[in-house]
């Protein structure tokens, strides 16, 4: 059965990219599209950068129309500003705007957003409506179980902000207190999805990063599609492996070196096309050794990667690589 969101048809079991600071950037996204994700979200973006007009939010505003369906995601502890950042991200026409309830880091939970919202249901659930009213276009929401072990709310969460329009809700599986420690439960994800009350599609997250977990996580949790992070950082083909596997229920081989050299070659491009030559080559430093996981003595490669000022001189160590992986096709 088709998901839908609003009137946005995701097929089948849609795969969604996780929406990541500093990472899930055009650059990033324009390698997962080539892969097959089925929906994209921006990075988060303060409602008060926007506001003020900052430079830096308003580029996250940025969207392509290969990209779609893309979602932009907002953030911020204030009603009136959420409404008004959802007015100025609306005019940056995306297919949908997303509310980030779950960020844990304390420059954004401990100023009463992100996860914070999750200790105050009674403001979460105003500061949605207040969104869901700025906006033509459909809201969801990421979040989430709550704020800690004594406060695993997200049960009433999702019933109290479908009653205010959310038209879909992502849930990564854990709370705020756990960061990103210890292991992803997504039990009380399933636990949402059998309430009869909830009838919009809930979506899985935390720790997906294989075929196989993402097969048996979809039986197990009756989810309706997985949302993937850091899996996909460096390794963008999981999208179409696991679409590959759900199609034909094979296996699909991992990509070649010559792919990953590719790929990663067309990262670079796109970012300094949207960054600009200088930044572009800064900010994908951080991504060579993703991209080159499990290659024998690639520390000598990364080294130079990460040092060269050129793109030219990054472009020839990037070919070594492909030349001198040339006989290995898979690590
Ligand atoms: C580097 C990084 C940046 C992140 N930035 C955001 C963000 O901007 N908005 C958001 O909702 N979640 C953010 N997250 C959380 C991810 O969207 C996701 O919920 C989390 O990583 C768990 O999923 P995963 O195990 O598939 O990575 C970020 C995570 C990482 C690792």
């Amino acid at each position: 059965m088709s998901v839908k969101i609003g009137n946005i048809n995701l097929g089948e079991f849609p795969l969604l990219l996780a929406p990541m600071e500093d990472v899930s950037d055009p650059p990033f996204r324009y390698v997962c599209k080539q892969n097959g994700v089925d929906m994209m979200y921006t990075e988060f973006i303060s409602s008060e950068g926007l506001i003020r007009d900052a430079a830096k939010s308003r580029q996250k505003l940025d969207i392509f129309e290969y990209e779609r369906p893309i979602g932009i995601q907002i953030f911020g502890s204030n009603i009136d500003s959420m409404r008004e950042a959802a007015e100025i991200a609306t005019k940056a026409n995306p297919d949908l705007i997303d509310i980030n309830y779950g960020c844990p880091v304390k420059n954004v939970a401990c100023k009463g957003a992100g996860a914070s919202l999750l200790q105050n249901i009674d403001k979460m659930v105003q500061m949605t409506k207040a969104v869901v009213e700025a906006t033509h276009l459909p809201v969801t929401v990421k979040t989430r179980l709550g704020w800690d072990d004594h406060t695993k709310n997200v049960y009433e969460v999702a019933e109290r902000l479908q009653d205010v329009g959310i038209k879909a809700l992502t849930i990564h599986g854990r709370t705020r207190s756990q960061m990103y420690k210890g292991n992803a439960d997504w039990s009380l994800i399933r636990d949402i999805k059998r309430n009869p009350y909830v009838n919009i599609p809930v979506f899985g997250n935390g720790d997906v990063d294989s075929v196989e977990k993402a097969a048996n996580w979809r039986l197990e949790y009756e989810v309706d599609g997985i949302m993937i992070g850091r899996g996909a950082i460096g390794y963008p083909w999981i999208f179409r492996e696991i679409k590959h596997f759900f199609k034909t229920g094979e296996y699909l081989a991992g990509p070649t070196i010559a792919e990953r050299v590719d790929v990663c070659s067309t990262h670079l491009q796109k970012s300094i096309e949207w960054k600009g030559e200088k930044t572009g080559i800064f900010e994908m430093r951080r991504h060579y050794s993703n991209y080159f996981k499990g290659i024998p003595n690639f520390k000598d490669y990364r080294m130079r990667l990460v040092s060269l000022e050129n793109v030219s001189e990054i472009a020839s160590v990037l070919a070594e690589i492909k030349e001198n992986f040339f006989e290995t096709a898979h690590v």
